[in-house]
C-alpha cells in the first residue's frame, strides 16, 4: 500500500471530494508497546473505540492480545481480523443468542454481568446440549463506580451498587473458578485519582462478600490528548494502579487488567474534510456529526486542527464548522482555529480522530463516505513519543491547533 508522507501529498495528489480518513500504524503500534511494556498487568483493546481490522492486526502485531468485545458483531470481526486473539464479551446485557455463539463458536470465555438475571442467562446459553454447565467460565462482575474526573460519563447506565454487589459475587463464585471485578471510570479520565476511587470501591466490595477475587480490571478511560486536555503522563496512573491494586484483599497471584480503547487508537488516525462553504466564522465541511465529528458535535469535544494550504497568510481566528447533512444538529462549535483568511475549497486536517472518529460514521443524508490513506508523519499530539527527556516533563505535545 502506498504511504504518504503527510495530509498535504495526500491532498495534493487526490484533490478529495469526500473526507480522507489518514492512519498513521507506527502510531498505534507505539501506543501497544507502551501500555504492553509500561502498564503493571494485561491491557485488552476496547474494540468499539475504533474496530478498524487493519488497526486490530497492527495491536496484535504489538503484543495486545485480548479485546474487549461489546456484541456478536465485534466477536465476529475480531474473531475474523486476528483469529488467535483473546476475546473478553465486555458488554454487561447480552442476548442469550450472542452469549451461545460467542462461546460454543468462536470461544469466548471471559464475560462480565451486573445482574443475577444476567448470571442465569450466562450459564444457561453456555450449558452444552445435555445442560450440564460450562467448567471454564471466567466471570467479571462490574462494579458502579464515579465518573466524576472523566471527560464523558459512563456512571448511570452499567455496574451493579455497592450495597448489592456481596451477594452477586458470591452467587457467581459459585458458577466459575475464575472470578473478577470491573469497573469503568468513564471516557478521557484526567486524573489517576479517578481509579483510586474506583479499586477503593472494589475493596469495599471485596470486603463484603468475603470471596476469592482471581482478577481485577480497572477498565477503559485512560486520556488522550487534545486542545484544553492534557492529561498528566499516563506512567503516573500506571503507578497510582499498580500501588492500590497490591493493596488489595486478593489471591497473591490475582491478575490486573485494563480494557483501553481512545488511548490506544487516538493518536491513529485524523481526517481531511474539505471547506465547501464560508459564511463568517462559520465553515461548511464535508463531515460532521453523523460522521467523524460526532464527538465534536454532540458534547463539544474540541480536536486540533491545521489548514492544509500554503497561501494563508491571516493570523489564526476562530470558526464554528457545519457539516454536510441538513441538519441544524450538524454543528460543532468548536471553537477551532484556523487562517482568516480560509476560504470554500480549502482543506483542513483534524486530528486525534483514531478514538470513536471513523467507528462513529453514519450514511446519513447519503454523506458516509471516506476513503482511508496511509501516513507517515506524527499524530498532532501524543502521549507516546519516545524523545521526551523526561517522561514527567509535559513536552510531549507536538501541536494542538
Ligand atoms: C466496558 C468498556 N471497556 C472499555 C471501554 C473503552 O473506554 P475508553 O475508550 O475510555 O478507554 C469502554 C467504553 O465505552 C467500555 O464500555
Amino acid at each position: 500500500m502506498h504511504i504518504y508522507p503527510d495530509a498535504s501529498a495526500v491532498v495534493r495528489d487526490l484533490l478529495p471530494d469526500e473526507p480522507v480518513i489518514l492512519n498513521r500504524p507506527q502510531a498505534a503500534a507505539r501506543a501497544a508497546r507502551f501500555f504492553v511494556e509500561k502498564f503493571p498487568g494485561k491491557s485488552l483493546y476496547a474494540v468499539k473505540a475504533n474496530p478498524s481490522p487493519a488497526l486490530l492486526k497492527i495491536l496484535f502485531d504489538n503484543g495486545i492480545t485480548h479485546f474487549d468485545v461489546a456484541s456478536i458483531a465485534e466477536v465476529r470481526l475480531t474473531r475474523e481480523a486476528v483469529p488467535e486473539a483473546e476475546l473478553c464479551f465486555m458488554h454487561p446485557v447480552k442476548t442469550a443468542r450472542a452469549i451461545r455463539e460467542a462461546y460454543h463458536q468462536h470461544g469466548v470465555k471471559t464475560f462480565s454481568l451486573d445482574t443475577m438475571e444476567e448470571l442465569e442467562k450466562i450459564v444457561s446459553a453456555c450449558s452444552d446440549e445435555a445442560g450440564n454447565p460450562a467448567q471454564d467460565l471466567r466471570l467479571l462482575v462490574r462494579l458502579r463506580v464515579s465518573s466524576e474526573y472523566a471527560e464523558l460519563s459512563l456512571a448511570s447506565k452499567f455496574g451493579i451498587d455497592l450495597a448489592d454487589a456481596g451477594e452477586l459475587l458470591q452467587v457467581t463464585r459459585q458458577h466459575c473458578d475464575w472470578l473478577g471485578i470491573c469497573f469503568h471510570v468513564g471516557s478521557q479520565a484526567m486524573s489517576p485519582h479517578a481509579y483510586v476511587q474506583g479499586l477503593e470501591r472494589v475493596r469495599a466490595a471485596i470486603a463484603d462478600a468475603s470471596v476469592v477475587i482471581d482478577m481485577v480490571d480497572v477498565g477503559g478511560g485512560f486520556p488522550s490528548i487534545y486542545p484544553d486536555m492534557e492529561p498528566p503522563p499516563l506512567e503516573d496512573y500506571f503507578s497510582v494502579i499498580h500501588r492500590h491494586f497490591y493493596e488489595l484483599p486478593i489471591a497473591y497471584n490475582a491478575e490486573l487488567w485494563c480494557e483501553p480503547g481512545r488511548a490506544l487508537c487516538a493518536e491513529y488516525s485524523s481526517l481531511i474534510v474539505r471547506v465547501e462553504k464560508r459564511r463568517g466564522d462559520e465553515l461548511f465541511i464535508n463531515d460532521g456529526a453523523y460522521g467523524a465529528l460526532y464527538d465534536a458535535a454532540h458534547v463539544d469535544w474540541r480536536f486540533p486542527v491545521a489548514a492544509l494550504e500554503d497561501d494563508l497568510r491571516d493570523p489564526l481566528e476562530e470558526f464554528a464548522f457545519f457539516g454536510p447533512t441538513c441538519d441544524d444538529a450538524d454543528y460543532m462549535k468548536g471553537p477551532f482555529w484556523l487562517p482568516g483568511d480560509i476560504k470554500a475549497d480549502d482543506y483542513i486536517e483534524i486530528g486525534m480522530l483514531g478514538a470513536y472518529g471513523a467507528a462513529m460514521k453514519t450514511g446519513f443524508n447519503g454523506f458516509g463516505d471516506a476513503e482511508q490513506v496511509d501516513v507517515a508523519d506524527e499524530p498532532m499530539a501524543s502521549l507516546f513519543r519516545g524523545d521526551r527527556a523526561d517522561p514527567r516533563a509535559s513536552d510531549n505535545v507536538v501541536s494542538l491547533r
